[in-house]
């Protein structure tokens, strides 16, 4: 039997302007008093001012909550989510990107659950970190994007760092998937180049890693295709003209496809090593995943050189997969992706440990094309660790 599964938001509202579809989202799902969960960066940019207008407009009260961490560590989860417990909100709604739409993702689902169930006595996310671990739905949730990049705002994960043992884990659970998602192009007009660089080439790698990973199928490969033809389309556009306001909305979109094909197939082992020096050095997600592209494809090359292909002729490439590698690395230095893991830090004894640790993401590197051992992951790690 070949059985697949996709699950994605009831509804996704997109186009400039979409955003003052806020209000109407959360009446729709029932809401009076809503919570707005963001970062400093978003509420400092403006960017929740248009959310909670509409939001009022609607009839509901709103409190903003703008204390999300970059890289979201649990403690940090865990006070957010002790705020929205003590609040009686009864609706929750993020904006931002990855780190801000997880965090209220996970808000929302453990708002509801009876203190002391997991055993311990405060509400803990590291309990619930793994695969099919949170009980049920939540609060229900609206997902306001403002990066071209996570998905976040349609898939059923959520990432938290874990600092004390230097790595981030998944919380992977049906009732993350939000219920209603926005897609407002015009909340991305203003992200500088570098963030629209590592956003839209994490965005990029969701459909490539979708694409040729061991769980990719018929229902996830129409998105993964789709948003690789939308990304390569506007990628570069976004990043040298941030005002072009069509190359933003494809890129938007072509995110979202992303998400949905990464939820439908998941991602692989780029994500497995840069969850690794993501959490050692701080390198922000999109970035980690930038630099070990290449080096993880030439290493997996042997076992999805079609599939590669495929990536391509949806890229506007001719030629096979040796011309897809050699467009994703002048893709990557023409957006300015740093080389090597030395311009964050990078010493040859960090080495082991960034092994071990990548090691540990079975649930990613299990999907990738090629088995992956730890001999591989070192050379990957080796090849990028200095220029
Ligand atoms: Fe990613």
């Amino acid at each position: 039997m070949n059985l697949h599964s996709h699950r994605s938001p009831a509804a996704i509202f997109s186009g400039p302007g979409s955003v003052q579809m806020a209000g109407d989202a959360l009446v729709e799902l029932g809401g009076k008093k809503a919570v707005l969960i963001c970062d400093h960066g978003i509420e400092k940019a403006g960017l929740n001012a248009p959310v909670v207008d509409s939001i009022r407009k609607a009839g509901l009260s709103v409190q903003v909550i703008p204390e999300v961490e970059a890289d979201p560590s649990a403690s940090s989860v865990n006070s957010i989510v002790a705020s929205v417990r003590k609040g009686n909100f009864d609706c929750v709604v993020g904006v931002g990107g990855g780190s801000s739409m997880d965090t209220a993702k996970l808000a929302s689902a453990l708002a509801v659950i009876p203190a002391g169930s997991s055993g311990n006595a405060e509400i803990d996310v590291r309990d619930y970190l793994g695969t099919n671990l949170i009980p049920g739905r939540g609060l229900p949730m609206v997902m306001v994007a403002t990066t071209s990049g996570t998905g976040s705002e349609v898939t059923p994960n959520a990432i938290v760092s874990l600092p004390d043992e230097v790595r981030k884990v998944g919380a992977v659970s049906r009732h993350l998937v939000p219920d209603i998602a926005i897609l407002d192009p015009d909340l991305t007009m203003g992200l500088p180049p570098a963030v629209t660089a590592a956003t839209g080439l994490d965005a990029l790698i969701h459909c490539l890693e979708s694409y040729i990973g061991k769980k990719a199928n018929v229902l996830s490969d129409g998105y993964a295709l789709q948003g690789l033809r939308l990304i390569a389309g506007s990628l570069r556009k976004a990043y040298h003209h941030p005002d072009d306001g069509e190359a933003r909305e494809m890129m938007l979109v072509g995110s979202c496809y992303g998400g949905m094909a990464l939820t439908a197939a998941g991602t692989a082992a780029v994500h497995a090593l840069a969850y690794a020096t993501g959490a050692k050095y701080h390198i922000p997600h999109g970035v980690a995943n930038s630099m070990l592209l290449v080096p993880v494809l030439e290493k997996s090359l042997s076992a999805c050189g079609e599939r590669l292909a495929h990536v391509g002729e949806a890229m506007g490439i001719t030629g096979d997969s040796h011309e897809v590698l050699a467009y994703l690395k002048s893709l990557t230095a023409e957006l300015k992706i740093p080389r090597s893991l030395a311009t964050f830090g990078y010493r040859d004894e960090d080495l082991d440990g960034l092994v071990a640790a990548a090691a540990k993401v079975t649930r990613l590197l299990d999907n990738n094309p090629k088995a992956f051992t730890n001999d591989d992951i070192r050379d990957v790690f080796v090849a990028i660790s200095h220029e």
